[in-house]
């Protein structure tokens, strides 16, 4: 892998410092830029927009405190060494409070100075990541709610098991009631595994070579046993190329996402219909396969197109929204495939998944509309 080559100020009166910094970071991969006053060190920052900057304390013009102030104006996130010849701690903690992340006294040990420079861009780049992900405190923060909602739900179905038992079956508003109570605790709990599925960090240990004909079978007879008896009007109709190569997913994951692509198919048909799942090899490259779900269900609005993959967008009364935002996330985010919906109203709607053959690389999602 090609390193990117980073980009350094380095700003500082001193000649001699300038140098010994070239020949400190001669062997790593920056890219050094110079500014030997402060209001250089300013333009600078804001039209090369550097990664990092080395900052003296002590230039011609400005002083080094006001220099860190107004580079901050220009980029707050902008990690910044204050180097000095001077100081204290008194001036390493003051340095640090106006956002400097790291304070260095000359003369500085190049080990020292490759190091610091090391750390910094990688703290940067962590907190970077942190703020590119929308959901960090979700992970962390879902499984102890789901743990504290799943207990008494429980809890709440074993005593209507008992209650069931022992009540008087002939009392109709009574039969009536617990089957609520049961349909709602159902409801609850799926919701409940719904955002967990969701939240679930990715698991690439579990990838593995699947033969995507036999997932779909499975993923169709899971779908008809459980949504009995409503299934009984729809016909499931599979046609997989008989070579069809095996792909490198993680199984459960994409069965997840197929249940989910199913049974919006399968909701969507409530008079009943035709469900043709295709898979096939696409030609194009990179080398993938294509599974085509096609329902004859009563479409989607065109409005509601752009937002079908947003966390909670549903229009059914009992939907919770994150089947398709599951589905992304999985084939997305964690395969670098692709997902497309195509859809008319009254007359159905066509999913279009594609899953790389080979081994997904990570960082690297591929797309979803
Ligand atoms: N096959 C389909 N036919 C019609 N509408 C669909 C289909 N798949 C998805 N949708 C629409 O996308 C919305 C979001 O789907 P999803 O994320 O699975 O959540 P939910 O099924 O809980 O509503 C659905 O409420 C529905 O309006
Ligand atoms: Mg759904």
């Amino acid at each position: 892998m090609i390193k990117k080559e980073r980009k350094l100020l380095v700003v500082d009166d001193n000649i001699d410092f300038i140098h010994f910094i070239r020949r400190a970071l001669e062997r790593e991969d920056y890219r050094i830029s110079i500014a030997l006053d402060g209001k250089t060190a300013i333009e600078k920052t804001s039209t090369e927009n550097p990664e990092l900057i080395l900052l003296d304390m002590k230039l011609p013009d400005i002083s080094g405190e006001e220099v860190l102030e107004r580079v901050k104006e220009v980029n707050k996130d902008i990690p910044v060494i204050v180097i000095t010849g001077y100081g204290g701690d008194q001036v390493a903690i003051d340095m640090m409070r106006k956002g400097a992340i790291d304070f260095l006294t000359k003369p500085v040990e190049p080990r020292i100075l490759i190091k610091a420079i090391a750390s910094a861009l990688a703290i940067h780049d962590a907190q970077k990541k942190d703020k590119k992900n929308p959901y960090p405190s979700l992970e962390i923060f879902f499984p102890f709610l789901a743990h504290e909602i799943r207990n008494p739900l429980h809890a709440i179905a074993g005593a209507m098991a008992i209650i069931q038992k022992r009540c008087n079956l002939e009392d109709e508003f009574l039969t009536q009631s617990i089957k609520i109570i049961h349909e709602e605790v159902n409801h609850l709990n799926d919701f409940v595994q719904g955002c967990l599925n969701f939240v679930r960090p990715p698991d690439f240990i579990r990838f593995s070579e699947v033969n995507l004909r036999e997932l779909i079978s499975v993923t169709t007879s899971m779908m008809t046993h459980t949504l009995e008896p409503e299934s009984n009007k729809i016909k499931i109709d599979i046609k997989a190329d008989p070579d069809l190569p095996k792909v490198y997913i993680n199984y459960e994951e994409i069965k997840q996402a197929f249940l989910n692509i199913v049974k919006n198919a399968f909701e969507a048909m409530p008079e009943g219909g035709e469900l043709l799942i295709e898979a096939s090899q696409t030609h194009e490259s990179p080398k993938a396969v294509e599974i085509v779900f096609k329902d004859q269900g009563v479409g989607i609005k065109k409005e509601a197109m752009d937002l079908l993959f947003s966390p909670f967008f549903t229009n059914k009364p009992r939907g919770n929204g994150l089947g398709l935002a599951l589905c992304r996330r999985i084939i997305v985010e964690r395969h670098q495939g692709t997902i497309h919906v195509e859809s008319e109203e009254n007359k159905g709607t066509t999913v279009k998944v594609r899953l790389p053959i080979d081994r997904p690389q990570q960082d690297q999602p591929g797309e979803a509309s």
